[in-house]
């Protein structure tokens, strides 16, 4: 059997899904692959595309993988998972080939643990809900891989729709397709330079996060107004409070970027890209010199909109682009990149795609 599960986009609304907020996301034509079958043994045996050999893990197993078998946690954990939720699985070989790179913000985690949780659904011959399954592989990514991450990539993942972005309320899970207009395009840059969100920066985001949540007394950020926010800065300390001031503000600007995708506001949407940029630069503190160059060549070479995408550290930027000028502008702006910091970035006109599932018997 078969699995695919895409990655995904963000357009607006980055490192708020862990407080209630709402994102933008998009599935995208860029995926991994599993292909399985049962092996009559109480074992399941991984292997990649992109490492080598083969691990073998009985069913039972429960600890989570490091060092070079650390990968093994986004695909077994979600094994576990199920089998955890009582679920008897029989035991299988999977071998993941991808298309997707991995630590550019692109959701290879994501799309790993939803490739995983089809493979074992087809097995055990159920079918969760998208939501259900998406919320699984969240966990698998938290206990696992141990990172603390929101829900927005497994939603993307799962959920995604053609030609369609997704507009998620992270807090309640409920899922608004808004289309993407056919002159509106999305370009990725990938900047190569390396992200790993289990090396706990992005853990320390979120703990600021619940540093502030905890002194309101709320289950998430966007409960707080900026106001409520700006009287308590000396109580709460100058690096909290520009974290929180980051996600209050963020929140508010994906409500006026989807106002003005809908008015059909292209430069309102980019000015709104550039500001997420700088809060998540300053305040947030995820980006890096490579991606601030990258958005600052972007916006030179005409894009509507640019700014870090994802996670963060390192990674991709998202550009929004007139249709028609998409790929020239993808060539240019690896070219100027060579030029001017005289090193490679990969860019990738993206299309908007439907969500992970099985392509068939084979
Ligand atoms: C990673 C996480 C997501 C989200 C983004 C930032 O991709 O997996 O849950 O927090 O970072 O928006």
């Amino acid at each position: 059997m078969k699995a695919t599960a895409p990655g995904r986009i963000n357009l607006i609304g980055e490192h708020v899904d862990y407080q209630g907020g709402m994102v933008m996301p998009a599935a995208i034509d860029r995926y991994i692959r599993a292909f399985a079958q049962e092996n009559q043994r109480p074992e399941i045996r991984l292997s990649s595309s992109r490492s080598k050999g083969e691990l073998v893990i009985p069913i039972a197993h429960d600890t989570p993988f490091s060092g070079d078998d650390s990968w093994a946690n986004y695909a077994f954990g979600v094994v576990a998972k199920y089998r955890d939720a009582g679920y008897e699985i029989a035991g299988f070989d999977v071998r993941f080939e991808s298309d997707l790179p991995v630590g550019a913000g692109l959701s290879s985690s994501a799309a790993l643990e939803t490739a995983a949780a089809l493979v074992v659904e087809e097995i055990l011959g159920i079918n969760l809900s998208k939501t259900e399954r998406a919320l699984l592989c969240q966990s698998a990514e938290h206990d696992w891989a141990g990172v603390p991450c929101g829900i927005m990539d497994q939603l993307a993942v799962n959920a995604g729709v053609s030609e369609h972005v997704l507009k998620i309320d992270c807090s309640t899970h409920e899922i608004t397709q808004v289309p993407l207009p056919a002159e509106l395009s999305v370009v990725v840059v990938d900047s190569k330079v390396k992200h790993a969100l289990a090396d706990g920066e992005y853990a320390k985001r979120k703990a600021d996060c619940d540093a502030a949540t905890a002194y309101f007394d709320v289950e998430f950020l966007r409960d707080v107004t900026i106001d409520e926010l700006d009287s308590a800065r000396l109580q709460i300390g100058e690096r909290v409070y520009r974290r929180a001031r980051h996600v209050i503000t963020e929140i508010a600007r994906v409500h006026d970027f989807s106002a003005a995708l809908d008015a059909g506001d292209t430069t309102r949407a980019g000015t709104l890209m550039a500001a997420s940029h700088s809060s998540l630069r300053d305040d947030y503190e995820v980006s890096c010199h490579e991606i601030d160059a990258l958005v600052k060549i972007a916006i030179r070479l005409g894009a509507i909109g640019s700014r870090i995408m994802g996670g963060g550290f390192g990674g991709s930027l998202i550009n929004l682009v007139e249709t028609d000028t998409a790929s020239q502008f993808a060539e240019e702006i690896v070219a100027c990149y060579r030029k001017e910091i005289g090193l490679d970035v990969e860019a990738m006109a993206v299309k908007l795609v439907g969500g992970a599932c099985i392509e068939g018997i084979g």
